[in-house]
């Protein structure tokens, strides 16, 4: 936190195959918890994430309708898999195929959420960019914010009715 907003600076930060980005928050998105490799590739100490909220590590370029259905579905007690492009604290960005879940305490309440992050492979990342990239240009074309994310999210959930899928089933038919 406190640092200056930074643009997109268009080089990738590296993360290898084998390594897994994870990062735990309280109900609200705030991070309670980021692993090593969390720091490393988003370019953070650990005081710096550890109670910020996770939009800290969003990329510009991210539509907002897939945090509305990432949000929808992990707030009604489900897990999701989502592709998310992300920004390093100095602009580089990494794509991560991301595992998303509830946790929950003895008596069943959900009392925070818990990400597990890998490395998508290049077709993967070929084939969600061009579908995001629309889905961004929707929501920015359109008259105001609300209309554009009403629009997007209309367009993604007409693409998954369309393939007679939800989300965690077309990213991974991807
Ligand atoms: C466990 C968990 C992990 C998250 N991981 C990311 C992430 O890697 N990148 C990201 O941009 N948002 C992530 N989010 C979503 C953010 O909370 C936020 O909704 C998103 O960045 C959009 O920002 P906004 O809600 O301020 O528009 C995560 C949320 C939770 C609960």
């Amino acid at each position: 936190m406190g640092r200056i907003a930074v643009a997109p600076s268009g080089r990738e930060s590296p993360f290898g195959e084998d390594e897994i980005i994870v990062s735990k928050t309280d109900l609200k998105g705030r991070i309670t918890y980021a692993n090593d490799v969390f720091l490393r590739v988003s370019a953070y100490s650990l005081n710096e994430v550890v109670g910020a909220p996770h939009s800290i590590i969003r990329h510009p370029e991210m539509p907002r309708c897939v945090f509305k259905l990432f949000w929808d579905t992990i707030a009604a007690g489900k897990e999701i898999f989502a592709y998310v492009l992300n920004m390093a604290s100095n602009g580089d960005h990494y794509w991560v195929f991301a595992h998303v879940t509830p946790t929950f305490d003895a008596s069943g309440n959900a009392v925070g959420y818990h990400s597990n992050r890998r490395k998508p492979d290049e077709a993967q990342i070929a084939a969600i960019a061009p579908l995001y990239r629309s889905l961004r240009e929707m929501e920015q074309g359109a008259r105001g914010r609300k209309d554009g994310m009403r629009e997007a999210s209309e367009r993604l959930n007409s693409i998954l009715a369309e393939k007679g899928v939800a989300y965690d089933r077309f990213v991974f038919s991807l």
